[in-house]
């Protein structure tokens, strides 16, 4: 029997090591923690990877539906498999996607297909071999705090985990605080169907990331860096831990902690992701505070995403100016995902503003005839062919009412009926969304019960309220998925509407 003692940080942790939620297991962890049965229930049973028992896991987001997941569900039960439809699995290469009872890839011979770079020239995540030097480290210990924000500020690095916030206002801010137990939390939960760029960073150039945490934690004073993975990335957890042994030697003025995630799309936002680094159920909180001012534990703390972070030796070898020069329309090069109706979907780095026309043109061309594209996840929503020479970037996406988000680009060929795409869209944000705001929690489960209804009837009658419905959700919600669930479907009935007509 083990010791008591644990701390209330480790309930999810610990049902895991246990083998997920089951009456035991909560009760062990109750012994464990002194934290109530009925609140280990409630943290636990948060989490699709905590359910426990041997399943498949077969994604149905919007990539993986294009390419057939419906029918491998199917198949897989036929023989007599257990399989579970989840949202998302970050391998939208290899759709449809899969993992086996281990979580591990189900069928490797699929993609990863398209690899960057294409250009060596851009070769700032993912090219060349990893390098252990930590010379950009030691460039960064040298200078003060100040001159290294001035040197974010002239790269014009905006942060690669959605909302594009430039990276020299979020570090400044945790610096500044008073408190001076501070954090560095490095974003690598990478959930949002059509994204997955963080994996093959973590898998080629995990050495950048670390040293990327490395030069945050100098430069805000941070004595902790935590690095928060999703769970079902097992390789990559791997890859980035061995990088980190590497140079652990050089590294120890900071410690370091892993947490995996535990299958909850919303541990994406970073203060759900706080509530679940702190043991809870993933819920975001109401901000402010901000996490720079009341982060994990309550301290100040500088969250950012795998990418964003992976760019910062690269600024310290070759100035801001360089990097902001790499850009087109904004700083920096970016990595884009490309899935769906192409030949050869990946990874590919260009620079931050490249259209979809010159992705695709790099992704092997399109496969079929385009009619839509998804710029940025699911958030996105969707885009007719016609804007297809639109900068993928963070401003002109807005000003076509999408937006960047994480770069994970998804193309329709004419195959696809658009209120179908928007109704898979719909049926993720109700399953992914946390519950406790009630115009996401009703909303979503509204519009895509309205949508099934219409796709069922041919009544476009079953959608009169969306509208209304999709306002209130932006109005009323308190994070990022309420606001933006609707988009879909407005995108959708906005630029295809006879598609919405009567059937
Ligand atoms: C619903 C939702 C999901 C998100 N998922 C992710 C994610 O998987 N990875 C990520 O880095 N950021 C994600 N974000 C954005 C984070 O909240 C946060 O802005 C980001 O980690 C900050 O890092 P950055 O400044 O480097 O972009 C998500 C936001 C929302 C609203
Ligand atoms: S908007 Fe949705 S996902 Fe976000 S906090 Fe509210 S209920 Fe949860």
């Amino acid at each position: 029997m083990q010791k008591t003692g644990a701390r209330r940080e480790e309930i999810l942790h610990l049902l895991e090591e246990l083998g997920g939620v089951t009456a035991d297991n909560v009760r062990e962890v109750a012994r464990r923690t002194k934290v109530s049965e009925a609140e280990i229930w409630g943290s636990g049973t948060f989490y699709t990877l905590l359910k426990g028992g041997p399943r498949v896991r077969v994604c149905n987001g919007l990539s993986c539906r294009i390419r057939g997941s419906d029918e491998l569900v199917a198949q897989l039960r036929a023989q007599g498999k257990e399989v579970e439809e989840v949202s998302c699995l970050g391998q939208c290469d290899r759709a449809p996607a899969a993992l086996d009872e281990n979580l591990k890839v189900f069928d490797k011979s699929r993609g990863p297909r398209g690899v960057t770079p294409a250009n060596p020239g851009l070769a700032v995540n993912l090219a060349g071999e990893p390098d252990y030097t930590l010379a950009a480290l030691d460039k960064a210990r040298a200078m003060a705090p100040a001159d290294i924000f001035r040197l974010l500020e002239e790269s014009g690095l905006q942060g690669r985990g959605g909302a594009g916030f430039p990276a020299h206002i979020k570090w400044k801010g945790v610096s500044t605080q008073k408190e001076t137990e501070r954090y560095v939390v490095c974003n690598a939960d990478e959930a949002e169907p059509a994204t997955f760029k963080d994996r093959e960073t973590m898998l080629r150039r995990p050495d950048k990331i670390i040293e990327g945490m490395a030069i945050a934690a100098h430069a805000v004073g941070a004595g902790e860096c935590h690095f928060y993975i999703r769970g079902e990335f097992r390789a990559e957890y791997e890859a980035v831990k061995a990088a980190l042994k590497r140079m652990e030697a050089r590294l120890n003025f900071v410690s370091w902690y892993f947490h995996q995630g535990h299958g909850a799309y919303i541990c994406g936002e970073e203060t759900a992701l706080l509530e679940s680094m702190e043991g809870k159920r993933g819920m975001p909180r109401l901000k402010p505070p901000f996490p720079h001012e009341f982060g994990f534990r309550g301290k100040p703390t500088l969250i950012n995403n795998v990418e964003t972070l992976a760019c910062v030796p690269w600024i310290f070898h070759n100035g801001g100016p360089a990097f902001k020069a790499l850009g087109r329309t904004e700083a920096g090069s970016k990595l884009y995902c490309i899935s769906g109706h192409v030949n050869q979907p990946g990874v590919y780095e260009l620079p931050l503003g490249a259209t979809l026309d010159e992705l695709v043109a790099v992704a092997g061309g399109y496969e079929g005839t385009p009619k839509a594209f998804s710029p940025g996840g699911a958030s996105s929503g969707f885009l007719p062919i016609s804007k297809s020479s639109t900068p993928l970037d963070f401003k002109n996406l807005a000003k076509e009412g999408s937006m960047l988000g994480s770069a994970g680009v998804v193309v329709l060929n004419d195959t696809v009926d658009m209120a179908k795409a928007a109704q898979w869209q719909l049926e993720f944000f109700e399953v992914e969304s946390c519950g406790q705001c009630a115009p996401c929690r009703i909303g979503s489960r509204y519009l895509h019960r309205q949508t099934t209804k219409y796709l069922k009837t041919g009544d476009p009658g079953a959608l009169k309220h969306a509208g209304d419905i999709g306002w209130e959700m932006e109005e009323g919600s308190i994070c990022g998925l309420g606001m933006v669930a609707a988009k879909p479907l407005e995108s959708a009935m906005k630029y295809w509407p006879q598609e919405f007509a009567r059937r």
